[in-house]
């Protein structure tokens, strides 16, 4: 079930733009309704401009209309098992709630799947801004 999130992200992976890093991320994110919005890491010149492939994939799903997210593969080919980084836990736990599964992947599928709550314990919620 969670192989065809793995393939999408990386199908997105192929198409990252990663000149400089030369380190090619894939995401994908699935909501409850079956839809899935992938994408890869984008790098300009200016290095702190570029943006992570879970984000990439977030723009998507937000441009697609969002939904609840159920579950989120995220692959790197040159690490086993790729973990997001603190910033894209932050903007993955704005849209997927603490049960959304996420699969930590190799290139060749699922490694671990845990939840959000688990990989970003005591995240800022920003319940109270609203
Ligand atoms: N990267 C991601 O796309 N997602 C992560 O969670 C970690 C890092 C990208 C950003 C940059 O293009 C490259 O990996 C090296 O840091």
């Amino acid at each position: 079930m969670s192989h065809d999130l793995f393939l999408a992200a990386r199908e997105a992976m192929a198409k990252c733009h990663a000149p400089y890093s030369r380190f090619p991320v894939g995401a994908a994110l699935r909501t409850e309704d079956g839809r899935i919005f992938a994408g890869a890491n984008i790098e300009v010149a200016s290095y702190p401009e570029g943006w992570c492939a879970e984000t990439t994939a977030l723009g998507h799903y937000v441009m697609g209309g969002g939904g609840r997210i159920t579950e989120i593969a995220v692959v790197a080919e040159k690490m086993p098992r790729i973990t997001p980084c603190g910033g894209c836990r932050q903007r993955l736990a704005e849209f997927a709630g603490p049960d959304a599964r996420l699969h930590l992947c190799d290139e060749t599928g699922v490694v671990q799947t845990l939840t959000m709550g688990e990989i970003l314990p005591l995240g800022f919620a920003g319940d109270i801004l609203k």
